[in-house]
């Protein structure tokens, strides 16, 4: 198997795949209430997406996460799902919003997806719609309890937003400790429709640690060079992690490339130049990976006004 370094000796072997950009939520951090989506007709098809990603995986991708917008709502997901099992990855995963996923459930767990981080905002319905402009909390709860119940390796991310959940921080940990459910808070990123209110809604994985110090006293757990997150157990049996994406990235250890719905491959969230590996032989798409390698930044770029829907969350 071939090994992708990247110029600056970064070993990328992760590769997080839009299926599609439309969601059901319209979550306030990442879009707007009207908007366009890609047309579905642009969309690499299932097999498409099979022969694109087996290549990928002889090149050195040996994770695949699956993203959107929310990639249940593709009418052929499990047929996907079901494709990319056969290829020999160490983890398939997948990031939902849970809402239509809990009647995949039961035949997801026969696939090879076994690790689904959930987006949970908030554990107050008022709240969670507020965010998510979708009054669904319990589909969502439902998906996430079933998910656990069926065995798999299940997360919650949820986004931390000044004045809307921060005051929440505490549920979710007494929530991380009853269920035996990890749960990683995210710091807002300064990306699409968040540029212009990313002060208003801005707090720190720092402050959000000292809020949780005052009632708690969090122990380390170690994690790899590449990881996203610094990750804690607390005496209640809660596991959490931030992602500190804007305080504190992790561009130097960074591992991951993005491919979108229609096969543009691109280095990194923050830039929004891509390469097409659609129809392309698997010389042509080892040419476009040494590309975009080229392209990954190591430092972290402050803004990015394409937002993350239209590139893979
Ligand atoms: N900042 C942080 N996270 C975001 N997501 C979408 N937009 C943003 C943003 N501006 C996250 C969602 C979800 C994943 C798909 O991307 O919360 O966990
Ligand atoms: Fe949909 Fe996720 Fe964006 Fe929310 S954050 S609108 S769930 S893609």
């Amino acid at each position: 198997m071939n090994k992708l370094i990247d110029p600056h000796g970064r070993s990328i072997h992760k590769l997080r795949l839009s299926l599609l950009d439309a969601c059901n939520f319209r979550c306030l951090y990442c879009m707007p209430e009207k908007v366009e989506f890609m047309p579905s007709d642009k969309f690499m098809d299932k097999f498409e997406i099979f022969n694109v990603t087996k290549t990928l995986v002889d090149y050195g991708i040996d994770e695949i996460r699956l993203t959107g917008g929310e990639p249940a709502l593709r009418t052929d997901f499990l047929e996907i799902v079901k494709l990319l099992s056969k290829l020999p990855l160490k983890k398939l995963g997948l990031t939902s919003n849970g809402v239509r996923l809990k009647k995949f459930l039961p035949d997801l767990k026969k696939s090879n997806l076994l690790n689904i981080n959930f987006s949970l905002d908030s554990l107050n319905r008022k709240t969670f719609k507020t965010i998510s402009r979708s009054d669904s909390l319990e589909q969502v709860l439902e998906s996430i309890f079933l998910a656990k119940e069926l065995g798999f390796n299940v997360k919650i991310n949820t986004v931390v937003m000044k004045g809307l959940n921060d005051h929440e921080i505490e549920d979710f940990i007494e929530f991380s400790g009853k269920y035996g459910i990890e749960v990683r808070f995210l710091e807002v990123m300064k990306i699409g429709v968040m540029v212009p209110m990313f002060e208003r809604y801005f707090i720190s994985a720092d402050q959000l640690m000292a809020q949780i110090k005052t009632k708690w006293i969090p122990k380390t757990i170690p994690v790899p060079v590449d990881s996203t997150s610094y990750n804690y157990t607390i005496s209640n049996g809660a596991k959490i992690g931030f992602i500190a994406s804007e305080s504190k990235p992790f561009c130097h250890g960074c591992s991951r490339l993005r491919m979108g719905p229609d096969g543009s491959i691109f280095p990194c969230l923050m830039i929004d130049k891509g390469f097409s590996l659609r129809g392309k032989n698997r010389e042509e798409i080892g040419e476009a990976l040494i590309k975009t390698m080229g392209l990954k930044p190591t430092y972290r770029i402050d803004e990015m006004v394409k937002p993350m829907y239209q590139i893979g969350g």
